[in-house]
Order: structure tokens, then sequence, then C-alpha cells
């Protein structure tokens, strides 16, 4: 297989990691050469990485081409560019819908993904849309594929996916606490890391039980556990966050 990024950016040289840590097999990936330090560290790092000027070059070298720009430069270039019909497109655009894409393509075979930056430890969920199957024997490979049929449900995710700074703010003060409370700071980093991951997996492991169980399982009556739930309860912490989710889907829903 022979990939090709359009957007050498955050999000694309996430999922290069990704795929070189991984089992798919590719014979070459192009890669445009912005961002150039990017570029240059993943040509540097991986002999079957190639660097291309051209965005054009990119397209006609690859089989399967990844688009990692902003919508704006999107807009900009795709409608100068030519896919041949034959060519498997993967959007990481997370603006341009579907039926533009493909207008603006003039191609079918068009799909929207939505990876996050874990995916560079083949980890997270990839929301694909819509579900096709050249996408998902790339990502099955880096991450958790969730295939939706539904374009408007898909940005539902956008706005939980938006919780990753909030989540690491948590990790932060977290570990900051412990810091100022006299625990060596590396120590309490990891501590704070540890904990989350046992939880996000044994959460994951219990799905099936709803996390309501999970919130429920952990308190004891009037134990520690309880008091910090009430307490950011009373400051309606948990009803700022869904609010918080709502605003970021009314944003990206326009
Ligand atoms: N970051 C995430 O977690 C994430 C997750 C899923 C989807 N997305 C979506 O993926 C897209 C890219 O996001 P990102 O975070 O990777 O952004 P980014 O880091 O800013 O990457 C965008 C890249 O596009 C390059 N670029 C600009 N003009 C170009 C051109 N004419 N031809 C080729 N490349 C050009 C930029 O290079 P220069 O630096 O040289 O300008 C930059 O390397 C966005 O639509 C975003 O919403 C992001």
């Amino acid at each position: 297989m022979i990939l090709g990024f359009i957007g050498t950016g955050k999000i694309s040289s996430s999922i290069i990691l990704g795929i070189f840590k991984s089992k798919l097999k590719v014979r070459r990936i192009y890669i445009s050469s912005r961002n150039r330090s990017i570029a240059k560290k993943l040509d540097k790092k991986y002999g079957k990485i190639k660097v291309l000027n051209n965005n054009q070059d990119i397209i006609d070298k690859s089989s399967v081409v990844f688009l990692g720009v902003t919508p704006n430069i999107g807009n900009q270039i795709l409608p100068k560019l030519t896919f041949s019909k034959n060519k498997k497109i993967i959007s990481l655009i997370s603006t341009i819908k579907l039926d533009k894409l493909k207008k603006i393509t003039k191609n079918m075979n068009v799909v929207r993904a939505t990876p996050l930056p874990p995916i560079e430890i083949k980890k997270g969920p990839v929301i694909i849309y819509p579900p096709k199957k050249f996408a998902k024997n790339i990502f099955k490979h880096i991450g958790k594929v969730l295939e939706i049929r539904n374009e408007k449900l898909s940005y539902k995710f956008w706005s939980t996916a938006s919780l990753m700074a909030a989540y690491y703010e948590i990790l932060n003060t977290s570990s900051n606490w412990l810091a100022k409370k006299g625990i060596n700071k590396k120590l309490a980093d990891t501590y704070v890391a540890e904990l989350f991951l046992a939880l996000s997996q044994d959460a994951l492991n219990k799905s099936s039980q709803g996390y309501k169980k999970l919130v429920a399982d952990s308190q004891t009556p009037n134990g520690l556990n309880m008091q910090v739930l009430n307490e950011l309860k009373k400051g309606n912490f948990f009803s700022k966050f869904s609010k918080a989710l709502e605003n970021v889907n009314k944003r990206v829903s326009n």
C-alpha cells in the first residue's frame, strides 16, 4: 500500500507514527513538505517516507490519500487538485462535509475520519463516516474503529473529543496538588497517570454495566469519594461540563 499525506501537521504525523509501530504493510508514505520541521524529522526517522513539495505529486503517487489540512486550507487547495477515479481519500478535515468533499475531489471513494493524537501509540477511538473497508483496514491497526452511518451524528464526537485539554488539566491539577503537599513531582505525575489509566481500563472492561453503576460502586456512604463527588456537584461542575459539550456541538453543527 502506498499512502500520501496532504499536510504534515499534528494529526497526520500522529497517524504516521502509529503506522510505523503497527503491522500495517506500507510500501511507501509520501508526505508534504509542510510543516517543514515535522516532515524533516519523519524523513530522517523512517526510510519509507519521502517528502514532496507538490501536493499533486503526492496524490498521483499514492493509492490512499489523507487530507490533513485545516478547513480553510482545504477549501483553498482541494479544488485545484485532481484525484483519479480509483483514488481512495481519507479526510481528516474537521468541518468540510462529505458531499462537498466528493464534489470538489470529483471522487466517490471518500471517507471522513476522526482519529486523535494517541493514535501515535496505537490507542484511542477513530470515528469513520461512512463505513468503508479501505479506511477500516488501515485504522484497525492503529486504533479502535467506530463506524458511523449518519454524518450529523458523527459530529457529536467532536464535542467529546474536545475534552482532551480539560482531562489533562484534571491530571495537572491533581499532580500539582500532591507536589504542593510534599510529594516528589515525578512520583506525583506517575501516580496520577497510572490512576487514570487504571480507571479507564476498568471502565472499558465494565462498560456493558453502564457508568452509573461504576459511579455508585466507587462510593461508600459518607466516604471520601462521595464527598468529592458531592462537592463538585454542588459547584455545578458536571452541569458546566455538559454545557461545554453542548456549546462545542453548536459550534461544529453550524
Ligand atoms: N489535531 C487533532 O487532534 C485532530 C484530530 C482529528 C482531526 N483533526 C483535523 O485535521 C486537520 C489538521 O489538523 P492538525 O491539528 O493536524 O493541524 P496542523 O498541525 O495545523 O496541520 C495542518 C498542516 O497543513 C499544512 N499546510 C498548510 N498549507 C498547506 C498546503 N497548501 N499544502 C499542504 N499542506 C499545507 C501546514 O503546514 P505549515 O505549518 O507549513 O503551514 C500544517 O502542517 C484539521 O482539519 C483538524 O480539525 C485534528
